[in-house]
């Protein structure tokens, strides 16, 4: 810390948002009508915070760390741990407000320590809308997590996102594309010592791993379904222009968030030196993840991963290790996917041949440019 003070003073400041009635009113505008009074009070706290610190000596403002689909599961856990450390303000952005509002309540999130911002993943203009938002808030950006995620195993058909891509793909990977893409500039303006990009990956998309040799497999193909739009009209639904599965839609979507990390990092880590990682969480097995899942499975599968596999992991702390991918001081580094050995130490875990397919890639992120509008 004291070598961060030396040599970045302008993050060691009191924030520069949230002052007086100008920063209420830009808050205001991101939050919405209905719930103002009780987070204009909120946002005073961070500020009160550091102040009081500076008093003694120089101390590194609060972090501001975005993180989708912070309504439940991992995403919520990793909300309550950052925001309980008092060195991050959380962003939850979730498509449902009141549910992420009770959720972060009934955690015991404080007042103050949090914002909820819409964001729906479904729609390209939410996620534009979002950015718009968060801009509008005033707040710096220094990390981002993409973490929000669907899995539908037992869909018989697919469905499809406002845009028209298939849900699975289009909000786990398109509409987290779009958004870490246009909020990457908000990043590389950020003053913090330590800014990261996270995307959520899992075992599943590995088909190095037992767990990712359980059928139906991950595989992108050629991705000719992808190219084709993705829409079940003119092309397949399906990355590799295949039928409809929905547990493969979602471990393609995995193998996606993966492949994108990756070429985050090739494309922008030096430029900005902004750390880009994913990371397989553990099995969370209680999580709404599984909520379309039959119940049998739903009812079997904790006590599965807990008793047989011992791959379970309880969302407390999976929570406590996605927070230690955004601001653990040792874990910096870009490019990596991070899992956790049985004593819940973390390691640089090794993905399989496709999910680490630079070729492939470079390929998915020129057709998810244009898939988002980014590209013509
Ligand atoms: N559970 C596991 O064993 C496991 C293992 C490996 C990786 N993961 C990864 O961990 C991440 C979190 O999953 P989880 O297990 O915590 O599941 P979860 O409890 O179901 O959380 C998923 C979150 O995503 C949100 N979401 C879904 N669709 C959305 C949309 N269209 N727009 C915005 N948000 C949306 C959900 O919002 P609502 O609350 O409104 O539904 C929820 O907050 C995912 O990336 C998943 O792939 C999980």
């Amino acid at each position: 810390m004291a070598l961060q003070a030396s040599i970045l003073p302008s993050a060691l400041s009191h924030r520069k948002e949230g002052k007086g009635s100008n920063g209420v009113l830009k808050e205001s505008a991101f939050l919405g009508g209905s719930v103002l009074g009780h987070h204009m009070a909120g946002i005073q706290l961070p500020v009160l915070r550091c102040q009081a610190s500076l008093q003694g000596k120089k101390v590194l403002r609060q972090g501001v760390v975005v993180i989708t689909g912070a309504s439940s599961g991992l995403g919520l856990a990793t909300a309550k741990s950052l925001a309980e450390s008092g060195k991050w303000h959380v962003v939850m952005a979730c498509r449902d407000f009141l549910k992420a509002e009770k959720a972060a309540k009934a955690a015991g999130m404080a007042k103050g320590s949090y914002t909820i911002a819409h964001l729906d993943l479904a729609s390209l203009d939410s996620v534009r809308q979002f950015v718009d938002a968060f801009r509008r808030s005033g707040r710096p950006l220094d990390v981002l997590v993409c973490n929000a995620a669907i899995y539908r195993p037992t869909a018989r058909k697919p469905t499809y996102t406002a845009d028209g891509y298939e849900m699975s793909v289009g909000v786990n990977h398109l509409g987290h594309f779009l958004l870490a893409n246009l909020l990457l500039d908000d990043m590389k303006q950020s003053d913090y010592p330590s800014r990261r990009l996270i995307i959520v990956g899992s075992i599943t998309g590995n088909t190095n791993t037992l767990a990712g040799n359980v059928p139906p497999k991950a595989g992108l193909g050629d991705l000719r379904g992808l190219a084709g739009g993705l829409d079940g009209r003119s092309s397949s639904a399906m990355i590799d222009g295949g039928e409809f599965d929905g547990a493969k839609a979602y471990k393609d979507s995995k193998i996606c968030n993966m492949l994108t990390m990756q070429e985050f990092h090739r494309r922008f880590h030096e430029e900005t030196g902004i750390a880009f990682a994913s990371l397989y969480p553990g099995c969370i097995a209680t999580t709404g993840l599984f909520r379309e899942h039959v119940p049998l499975f739903r009812l079997l599968f904790p006590p599965f991963q807990k008793f047989i596999t011992k791959g379970f992991v309880s969302e407390e702390e999976s929570g406590k290790r996605l927070a230690q991918v955004v601001s653990d001081p040792s874990l910096t580094k870009s490019g990596v996917y991070w899992s956790w050995n049985k004593d819940s130490a973390s390691f640089e875990n090794q993905l399989s041949e496709e999910a680490s397919d630079a070729a492939k890639a470079k390929k998915v992120w020129e057709i998810s440019e244009k898939l988002v509008g980014l590209t013509d």
